[in-house]
């Protein structure tokens, strides 16, 4: 029996890769609207889907992250330390912003139901000061730091292809 490592990703990990990679795509649509041309029509519309695209994309995390864990025996070994260190920095700003962000909606006591499912009931009283202030703080921050880091992942596979040192694209790709 061969023990090389595979070379490709398989299904669940390619899907959830390039299902999650548009979801991305449109999140950070609503936020540079916002930045870009806030209170236009586009940045309404967009901004509208924000929380319920956010809350999609926390549920997908966890499921990715359980996957990655349950899987990492089949997948293709890092090519270096440093792909490794971006991956794992994708997965951990991945789940935080959103996390940080839910436990900020929580802490304001305000009912929340995204596309009608009732998440959070709310509550009576006064918000959760920690919770929204670190929200506050962080969410926005870190959101744009992800953007930053997946720029360099793009920039990062598209050099290896261009370079032909470590085609990683054909990993990615239906096989
Ligand atoms: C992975 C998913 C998410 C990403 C990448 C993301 C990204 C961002 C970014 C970059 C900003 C800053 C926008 C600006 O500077 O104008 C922002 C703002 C905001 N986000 Fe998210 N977000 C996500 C999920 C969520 C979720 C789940 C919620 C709510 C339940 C949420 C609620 C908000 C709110 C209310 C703001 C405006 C206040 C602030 O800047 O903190 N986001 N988001
Ligand atoms: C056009 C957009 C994208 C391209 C071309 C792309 C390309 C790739 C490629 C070729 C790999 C395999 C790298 C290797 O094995 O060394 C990979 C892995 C990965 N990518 Fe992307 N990517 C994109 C968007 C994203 C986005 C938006 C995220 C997350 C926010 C992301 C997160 C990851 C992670 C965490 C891995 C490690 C494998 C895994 O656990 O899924 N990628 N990407």
């Amino acid at each position: 029996m061969s023990t090389a490592a595979p070379r490709h990703y398989g299904r669940i990990s390619r899907y959830l890769h390039w299902g999650m990679a548009v979801a991305f795509a449109w999140q950070f649509a609503t936020t540079g609207a916002r930045q870009l041309v806030s209170e236009s029509a586009l940045d309404e519309l967009l901004w509208a889907t924000h929380k319920p695209m956010g809350v999609l994309l926390m549920l997908l995390v966890m499921i990715r992250i359980i996957w990655a864990l349950l899987d990492r025996a089949n997948r293709p070994s890092e090519i270096n330390r440093m792909a490794t260190l971006g991956h794992l920095s994708l997965y951990l700003l991945m789940f935080a912003v959103p996390a940080l962000a839910l436990l900020r909606q929580y802490g304001s006591g305000r009912a929340f139901s995204p596309l009608g499912i009732p998440l959070m009931p709310g509550f009576e009283g006064d918000e959760i000061e920690w919770m929204t202030s670190l929200g506050s703080l962080l969410h926005g921050f870190l959101g744009w730091t992800l953007l930053v880091l997946v720029i360099g992942h793009i920039v990062m596979t598209v050099w290896h292809r261009r370079t032909g040192d470590h085609d990683v694209m054909e990993r990615m790709l239906v096989k």
